[in-house]
């Protein structure tokens, strides 16, 4: 990668200096590295690049969402609800996106994330369960479906598995009491599901991910 930029800026001396300088700099750096060490930073260079392009690509995503919409007004939480789709979460960096491209302040997305318990700044995983456990979800017995995910997922509430694919978290009421309790799985709703369902719930999603 090193002697591809050296030429390119070899040939091209007009090109910009603080490019030639950075790339001065990454051969300096990998250099002065034992092998196992560049190796490792050539991966996470790697790592980092693929990063970056795949979040330009999600955030192009949640743009054509947002051009879409007839009218910005009174869009912000539909918009969040596809942001948090797209990115599985809403980290500082998306939500001051959000304010930009709606024309509202930073502080009113802030609030309506951290309103809301279904919005996350939190990075999960891809499937997202969500086990509400407002009162009339509790009382139907939300407590033993949530139990239930967590030792059939192997992870506990507010935390996700290591591969990244599942994350669990116990939330306040979501809105649908006449249907507790209520599961939510990457905004797909479950309605008065109990312990022996659970299974089902879990198969469905997990069709998914061998599919
Ligand atoms: S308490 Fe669960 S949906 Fe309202």
């Amino acid at each position: 990668m090193t002697l591809g930029i050296y030429t390119f800026y070899k040939s091209n001396p007009t090109q910009s200096q603080s490019h030639a300088k950075s790339a001065e700099a990454i051969s300096f750096e990998m250099g002065h590295q034992p092998i196992s060490n560049r190796n490792a930073y050539k991966k996470g260079m790697v790592q980092h690049m693929a990063q970056t392009i795949s979040d330009t690509a999600l955030y192009a995503k949640l743009d054509e969402f947002i051009d879409s919409l007839p009218s910005k007004q009174g869009a912000l939480i539909s918009v969040l609800h596809k942001a948090q789709d797209i990115f599985s979460y809403l980290p500082k960096e998306v939500q001051n996106h959000i304010a930009h491209k709606l024309d509202i302040p930073s502080s009113k997305v802030y609030g309506v994330v951290t309103f809301y318990s279904y919005f996350t700044m939190t990075k999960k995983g891809k499937y997202r369960v969500s086990v509400c456990m407002g009162t009339p979800c509790f009382v139907r017995g939300a407590d033993k479906v949530l139990a239930k995910f967590e030792s059939n997922l192997g992870i506990k509430a507010g935390t996700t598995s290591e591969d990244g694919m599942y994350s669990v978290d116990a939330l306040r009421c979501v809105g649908a009491c006449g249907l507790a309790p209520v599961v939510i799985v990457n905004g797909k709703v479950y309605g008065r599901i109990g312990e022996k369902d659970v299974d089902g719930v879990i198969k469905d999603f997990s069709a998914e991910v061998e599919a």
